[in-house]
């Protein structure tokens, strides 16, 4: 899809109906790859996929997603809050675009056991991911859903 119907098209899904292919996991890991972080400091930054049922069991607020992919770095500023989020968007956007079911998650932040984490990471953002039957067409959404402002 063009990048801006799909960029219009997106929205959060928090049903699912089954597990991802590894080939869609490795497409939207590869979208991920491809983020832009502050600095070009990529080796702070990782990204883990689970889809361990006894890991899943363990994380709030999840709904059910068969797939969760956490965004870690190895330090907590904006710099890396900033980074993280535009990695877990290019992957919400490439899940989207194979007509997977994403969503953005810090529900579960709070619940991820340290083991599933690099030594010194902390996560923080999380996509929630799996099959959906709903479809991605462009949106009607009020103009100001964020108010701007052009200062000229
Ligand atoms: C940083 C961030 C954190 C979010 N955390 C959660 C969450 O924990 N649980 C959830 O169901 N949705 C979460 N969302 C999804 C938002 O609620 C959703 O994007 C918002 O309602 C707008 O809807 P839309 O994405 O369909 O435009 C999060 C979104 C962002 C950007």
């Amino acid at each position: 899809m063009e990048t801006l119907k799909m960029i219009q098209s997106r929205k959060a899904i928090r049903e699912f109906n089954g597990q991802i292919s590894d080939e869609q996991l490795q497409t939207i890991l590869k979208a991920g790859n491809a983020g832009a972080v502050g600095m070009s400091q990529f080796e702070n930054y990782r990204i883990i996929a689970i889809q361990k049922e006894d890991v899943l069991a363990q994380l709030n607020g999840i709904h059910g997603a068969p797939t969760v992919i956490i965004v870690a770095a190895n330090a907590a500023t904006t710099m890396e809050g900033v980074s993280a989020g535009i990695i877990v968007h290019n992957m919400e956007l490439a899940a989207e675009d194979l007509g997977l079911g994403a969503n953005y998650n810090m529900a579960s932040l709070g619940s991820i056991p340290a083991d599933v984490l690099p030594a010194g990471f902390k996560p923080l953002v999380v996509l929630t991911l799996g099959q959906t039957t709903e479809t991605f067409t462009p949106r009607n959404l009020p103009d100001d859903r964020i108010k701007k402002e052009i200062i000229k």
